[in-house]
């Protein structure tokens, strides 16, 4: 076992740890960092065009309107891959704003070019961990929807705790939604999809579009994306979950 599994998995008895670990641990990521290959047009759009769109990663919390120049209906994509969906969606819908937030690098480069070449003024961009930035970043209740397409499935059993959506994180996830916002998850890993209906079903606060308490069917307006086309290449099953956050107030010191 990796010495870092060791040592997490020790945090569950807290007595082993009584002095505190010797060092920092290194958190369990939901990704592993590969530059992968980068095309000459991705390397140049992170240079040309970040600064349209970028945000910075070592901002505090951010004040939404003012990186929007505006007071709008708002969306966070997390883990947008190449970017196909948030960049169709901001295309389509001008009236509201979009936020994305992934680390692959090339796929950040991907949608710069592409949110160029489409002129979108309503798009913004984190290069970052996304639980960071729920974490550090990004204000509670401001966004109508949160989606996550197609995280990543890490099939494994003993990678199942690097899976982005995790029991502890569908509070913080929750909390980010406006009263009545909506989170949106799709999936094309059955086990995976059926871990995430549990979660979600078993959350108070989020209440189930599909009356019988299962999947959504697949939304006409989703647009497809790179990973749902492997996954039908595949002969995957693609699950929709769709939640609403239920209309209880939140608490008002966070942004105050
Ligand atoms: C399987 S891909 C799906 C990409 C895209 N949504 C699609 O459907 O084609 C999952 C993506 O999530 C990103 N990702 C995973 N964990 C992340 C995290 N903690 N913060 C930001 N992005 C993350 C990965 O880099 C990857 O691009």
């Amino acid at each position: 076992m990796h010495l870092v599994d060791t040592l997490n998995n020790s945090l569950q008895n807290p007595a082993d740890f009584a002095h505190g670990p010797a060092f920092p641990l290194r958190p369990i990521r939901s990704f592993v960092r590969r530059e992968g290959r980068m095309t000459p047009a991705q390397q140049r759009a992170l240079t040309d065009y970040w600064v349209t769109f970028g945000v910075d990663a070592a901002a505090g919390l951010l004040n939404l309107e003012a990186l929007f120049g505006r007071r709008s209906s708002r969306t966070l994509e997390i883990g947008f891959g190449n970017g196909e969906s948030l960049t169709t969606m901001a295309a389509a819908h001008p009236d509201q704003d979009y936020l994305g937030i992934e680390v692959h690098r090339p796929g950040v480069g991907h949608l710069l070019l592409r949110a160029t070449a489409w002129q979108l003024t309503n798009l913004r961009v984190l290069c970052t961990d996304a639980v960071e930035a729920l974490n550090r970043q990004i204000p509670d209740a401001a966004f109508e929807r949160i989606q996550i397409f197609f995280p990543d499935p890490w099939p494994k059993v003993r990678h199942h705790k690097r899976r982005l959506i995790q029991a502890e994180r569908v509070t913080l996830l929750v909390r980010k939604l406006k009263p009545g916002g909506q989170l949106h998850v799709a999936t094309d890993c059955e086990d995976y999809a059926g871990v995430i209906l549990a979660l979600f079903n078993a959350t108070p606060e989020l209440e189930n579009a599909a009356g019988d308490g299962g999947f959504v069917p697949r939304p006409v307006w989703r647009p497809l994306t790179w990973f749902e086309q492997r996954g039908q290449r595949l002969g995957h099953r693609i699950r929709d979950l769709l939640f609403t956050r239920c209309a209880v107030a939140s608490d008002p010191k966070q942004n105050a």
